[in-house]
């Protein structure tokens, strides 16, 4: 995402440059990847996306999805050809208004060839027709669209924007969304930000379902969910439409209990930003799904997606803190290498460990004290996975959540609440709708504290075998 004025001045500055010096660099292909070194090829080089509007329509009994994506860009380099990550069978494919040549590049890359060169600092208008039964569709050896008994869900980390639009697909490259959708009337269709049309009738049989994410926005974090749903609308104390959703096939049981915890996401929100700083989007709530509909929980931007299998025992505040503390790390500050995945996890496991002693529970140390010693003992092959480089096949494995969150607990150890806090502060508003790194993260670390972090991450994130750890020293209120 780029400022208006940048570019403007970019695009002058190219051009004048280019006139008076006579040398007019050739325009070249756009990389087919952002550079990411677990996932090369997510994400594309050479543009950069403002705004994504994706309008679609589905229908549930067919699995049909047909749809037209507009992304709003500016080339970043002199540009004469470029890549989208997108795995649905496309129609056609629009440049600045002329028909663009394009070709499939295995299974998840659509490679354009604008009619035209585009420099370097120009705006960019893709339109993208697409028309296909997503969850036929295989990618990278899966598929994650993912059909339910009455509609489908397109939530899932990191790969999922591929099969319903396409995208520049890496975190490092945030938009703004429109997501419109048009759903047999009685099915509701949901997404993140605040909705612009609840279900408005469009044509015989079909309503439309529009919502709005004007805040920046990674493509995994943009989510769908078409079923049989109840909905609520409520309004949080700082204006910001709340909503929820439960899946109707929930049993009353479930369903109560599920309420009982995601009808808390404004209050639980609240407490967050009161530990860690502003929440930093303008709508809240939160979507659960059928029992096994998805099998996780996802941060979903503004509106986290819950299976309702979480909730079959009872009430679970602790995992809507989980999701709800991913709206600052992982959403708002996300990852600049998927790699650094645990400055997401890690963060967000321990803002559990943080409610429970708010709630007079298990105080953090007494967590920390039991994952460590208890939970996971010495030889237990959980202390071989490396929380800071997992590799791309454990992204989620239980070291990136627990590993990850002692890690934190241990720096709120070495630095002191005071700068910890300061830290998580500093760290969420400097890069509020950014990314950040781990050697991003432990040099803010370090410049607040004044404590050399290096041998401690060293041994916490990248080093096999249980680290030495004494009993913790933090005090119990
Ligand atoms: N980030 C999610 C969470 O907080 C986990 C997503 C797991 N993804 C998956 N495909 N299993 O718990
Ligand atoms: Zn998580």
């Amino acid at each position: 995402m780029l400022r208006r004025t940048v570019t403007v001045t970019a695009a002058v500055l190219a051009v004048v440059l280019g006139v008076q010096a006579g040398v007019q660099a050739a325009p070249t292909p756009g990389s087919p990847g952002a550079g990411d070194v677990y996932y090369p090829d997510y994400g594309n080089g050479g543009y950069d996306v403002a705004h994504y509007d994706i309008r679609l329509r589905y229908h549930p009994a067919t699995d049909r999805l047909t749809g037209t994506t507009t992304i709003l860009a500016s080339a970043t380099q002199d540009l004469s050809r470029f890549n989208l990550d997108f795995a649905l069978a496309t129609q056609s494919v629009r440049v600045n208004n002329r028909a663009a040549t394009f070709t499939k590049q295995g299974d998840h890359e659509l490679v354009v060839t604008p009619a035209r060169t585009i420099a370097r600092g120009a705006p960019l208008t893709i339109v993208v027709e697409y028309d296909d039964i997503p969850s036929t569709v295989v990618a990278a050896g899966f598929t994650s669209w993912n059909r339910t008994p009455d509609g489908a869900l397109a939530v899932n980390e990191p790969e999922i924007a591929w099969w319903w639009y396409p995208s520049n697909d890496h975190p490092t490259d945030k938009a703004s969304f429109d997501v419109s959708v048009l759903v047999p009337t009685g099915v509701e269709a949901i997404s993140n930000g605040t909705p612009t049309r609840w279900a408005v009738p469009a044509f015989g049989g079909w309503d439309r379902w529009s919502w709005r994410q004007d805040k920046p926005q990674a493509t995994y974090l943009t989510f769908l969910a078409i079923g049989d749903f109840d909905t609520y609308q409520d309004t949080s104390a700082d204006g910001s439409p709340i909503v929820t959703a439960y899946n109707t096939r929930l049993d009353a049981a479930t369903a109560a209990a599920a309420r009982t915890s995601v009808e808390r996401s404004d209050e639980i929100t609240d407490w967050l930003a009161g530990l860690v700083g502003p929440y930093p989007f303008g709508a809240r709530g939160g979507v659960v799904t059928g029992a096994g509909d998805q099998g996780f929980a996802l941060e979903t931007q503004t509106r986290p997606v819950y299976d309702g299998r979480s909730f079959l025992r009872g009430s679970n505040n602790s995992l809507v803190v989980h999701e709800l503390a991913h709206q600052w790390f992982g959403d708002s500050v996300s990852v600049g290498q998927w790699k650094d995945i645990w400055l997401n996890e890690g963060f967000a496991s321990y803002a559990q460990w943080l409610w429970s002693e708010e709630q007079g529970e298990g105080s953090a140390a007494e967590l920390a004290d039991y994952v460590y010693s208890t939970v996971y003992p010495a030889d237990d092959p959980f202390w071989q996975v490396l929380p800071g480089d997992p590799g791309p096949t454990r992204l989620f494995d239980g070291a990136v959540y627990d590993r990850g969150a002692l890690t934190v607990h241990h720096l709120r150890e070495l630095v002191g609440d005071e700068d910890f806090f300061a830290i998580l502060r500093a760290w969420t508003d400097t890069r509020r709708h950014g990314d950040g790194t781990t050697p991003e993260f432990q040099a803010l670390a370090e410049r607040i504290s004044g404590v050399d972090l290096d041998a401690f991450l060293q041994e916490w994130l990248y080093t096999p075998g249980r680290p030495d750890r004494g009993v913790s020293t933090l005090s119990v209120p």
